[in-house]
């Protein structure tokens, strides 16, 4: 039987962490090293109902901890402080080669626990070598772990839609994630592993060099730019990465999930397209 309490309780917290609420449950509360419960992952329901957070009525308040391990706190390094710059920027003939590469030399990876954690395929990256935008989502799911591609779900059709009243084709842009590999259940990355992953992706931006990239939600935002702040007080400004102008907007996820949102996202679109000189498609 499904505890209808846990996946409510799993569907709230994701919400507030597509929106970058992170710590909300842990607030004022000093320890560096947090306890996690193994089976439900890190730091997560346990914690947020010890605190009587928004859910207090809704769930036991001492719930069961199958096992404790604790989790040493993470530095966040921004995209901009992982690696220099190269100095120079591979001719537009060879990029698509250089991204090959890349790809093979990531191979069969088993760099990270989510290699043992189920995955069928590795997500590599999708798109044009020479795109003038880049979008970065979060990780693969369901559909993107079946099919080797990223942003190929209900979640992928919200994008490309996005990217087409943007006046763009799929084709053109290039569309990568955090990490490469699903996480089990679609659980946020841990820092381990978009942390091991980071230095592909890292490669990508530096072949395609995108003019612009837009951070899809805040899992994609916190790693690009290291920095952990609510995915409010980072839309609607420019943020660098790698020497692209990036803008932060909502997950499609989250958007599928609170479609209110959507004319928010479209303005942060919009400052993307003022940017790029983009015109949305004249209506047929
Ligand atoms: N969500 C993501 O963050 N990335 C995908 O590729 C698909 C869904």
């Amino acid at each position: 039987m499904q505890d209808e309490g846990g996946t409510q309780v799993r569907a709230w917290v994701e919400y507030f962490r597509d929106l970058g609420v992170h710590d909300f449950y842990r607030r004022g509360e000093p320890a560096p090293r947090v306890a996690c419960d193994v089976d439900a992952g890190p730091a997560t329901m346990n914690a947020a109902v010890e605190s009587g957070g928004p859910f207090a009525d809704e769930t036991p308040s001492t719930p069961p901890v199958a096992e404790t391990i604790l989790v040493p706190p993470v530095k966040l390094i921004s995209f901009n402080e992982l690696a220099p710059m190269p100095s120079a920027a591979i001719p537009a003939a060879e990029r698509e080669a250089a991204l090959r590469a890349i790809e093979e030399e990531i191979g069969d990876c088993a760099r990270c626990p989510l290699a043992y954690a189920g995955r069928h395929k590795i997500v590599f990256g999708d798109g044009a070598a020479t795109a003038r935008l880049m979008f970065v989502g979060e990780g693969p799911g369901a559909d993107e772990d079946a099919q080797g591609l990223p942003f190929v779900g209900k979640a992928g059709q919200l994008l490309n839609n996005m990217i087409g009243a943007m006046g763009l084709a799929r084709a053109e842009v290039y569309i990568a994630n955090i990490v490469k590999c699903r996480p089990p259940g679609n659980r946020v990355p841990e820092p381990a592993e978009a942390n091991t992953c980071s230095q592909f992706l890292l490669r990508q931006i530096d072949v395609v060099r995108p003019e612009a990239i837009v951070a899809l939600g805040a899992t994609a935002a916190t790693y690009l730019l290291g920095v952990k702040q609510s995915l409010g007080s980072l839309r609607g400004r420019w943020h660098n990465c790698r020497g692209a102008k990036l803008a932060v907007t909502y997950h499609p996820a989250f958007l599928l999930r609170d479609p209110r949102q959507k004319a928010e996202a479209w303005k942060d679109l919009q400052m993307v397209m003022r940017e790029l000189g983009l015109a949305p498609p004249a209506r047929k």
